[in-house]
């Protein structure tokens, strides 16, 4: 029984010495090596390239190595009938909540303004709103979003959420789908964004979306680059529409050196870090999916191909 594992940023290293704690008997094979293919039932991916796990007669399931599962519906075949599990996990979320909270209170308390000060000297007192006078917005209300709305709002912030679907979360008020759009934003003064990516996200923080936000609001990007129209956001952030932006994550990753974010005032560049899967409790899911599956049950945490996420 093997595992062909597909990753150019994770370390299979670190995987397989995991793996071999817990299921020695699977053998870790790491891409291009996937030896005889009728072996593998699982693959543990990354960005596979397009053809990767196409003829693997006996593939029992597709283990994404992130939460999110972007990098696997956009150019690469999948078998058909062969389920897709993205990463659920208690560290991780922790770790996204620690992060989204972390922003919404440096942009709550000016941090980014200040930090724009520093090189200049500038010693000047910036007015302050206190937390329940501050509304903050979380696009994406599931494993992460939801955590950090309700983290958020017991900070005692004013917290709204926009979904696809109608969510009853305490302390939060709730917008879904399309209609609910505006009003979310017409409302937010932080915007934090955890979306998954699908075609129905790509590009939704634009210049539209951005000018119903209250002038001076913030936005935090934790989600996706592609959730992005960089020019539009750009423009923003110069005009003063917006504040300051903390970003996480990109369109290009690494971001390349000549990209205008790394210089732009009042914005935080971090690389892709808010919250990383841990190979321990990675392997731990995949050793549990394998073993539902043999026992005929469902694997857990599987994704919804027709909706992308
Ligand atoms: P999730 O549990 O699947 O939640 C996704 C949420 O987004 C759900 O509330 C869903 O609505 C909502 N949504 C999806 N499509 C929508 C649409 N078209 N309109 C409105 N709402 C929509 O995902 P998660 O585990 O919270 O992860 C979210 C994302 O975080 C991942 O996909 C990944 O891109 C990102 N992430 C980033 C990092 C990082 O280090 N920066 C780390 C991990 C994850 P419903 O509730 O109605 O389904
Ligand atoms: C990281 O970005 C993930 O999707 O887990």
């Amino acid at each position: 029984m093997a595992l062909l594992f597909i990753s150019k940023v994770d370390s299979p290293e670190d995987w397989t010495r995991a793996f071999g704690k817990l299921m020695p008997e699977l053998e870790v094979r790491v891409w291009p090596e996937a030896g005889n293919k009728a072996d593998i039932e699982v693959a543990l991916v990354w960005r596979p390239p397009s053809e990767a796990l196409l003829d693997l007669p006996n593939l029992k399931f597709i283990a994404s190595l992130g939460a999110g599962v972007d990098h696997l519906f956009r150019d690469t075949r999948l078998p058909d009938g062969v389920p897709v599990t993205r990463f659920v996990d208690d560290d991780l979320t922790a770790m996204m909540t620690e992060y989204a909270v972390l922003h919404v209170l440096a942009c709550h308390r000016r941090l980014p303004e200040y930090l724009e000060m520093q090189p200049k000297a500038e010693w000047r007192e910036l007015p302050q709103s206190l937390a329940r006078e501050r509304k903050v917005g979380v696009l994406g209300l599931g494993v992460l979003g939801g955590a950090a709305a309700r983290k958020l709002a017991g900070f005692g912030f004013d917290v709204a959420g926009w979904s696809r679907t109608r969510k009853v979360l305490p302390g939060v008020t709730c917008f879904a789908g399309a209609d609910g759009f505006k009003p979310f934003l017409a409302r937010t003064e932080i915007l934090l964004c955890l979306l998954p990516l699908t075609p129905a996200t790509e590009g939704i923080i634009n210049r539209e979306t951005l000018a119903a936000l209250p002038k001076g609001a913030a936005f935090v990007n934790l989600g996706r680059g592609g959730h992005v129209v960089e020019a539009d956001l750009l423009a923003a952030l110069e005009s003063g529409r917006l504040r300051a932006a903390v970003l996480d994550v990109f369109r290009t990753e690494p971001l390349p050196p000549e990209s205008p974010f790394w210089r732009q005032p009042r914005v935080i560049v971090t690389p892709h870090v808010a919250s990383i899967t841990n190979p321990e409790s990675g392997a731990r899911k995949v050793v549990e999916n394998l073993a539902r599956i043999r026992r005929g049950e469902p694997p857990l945490d599987q994704v919804d191909p027709s909706v992308g996420y």
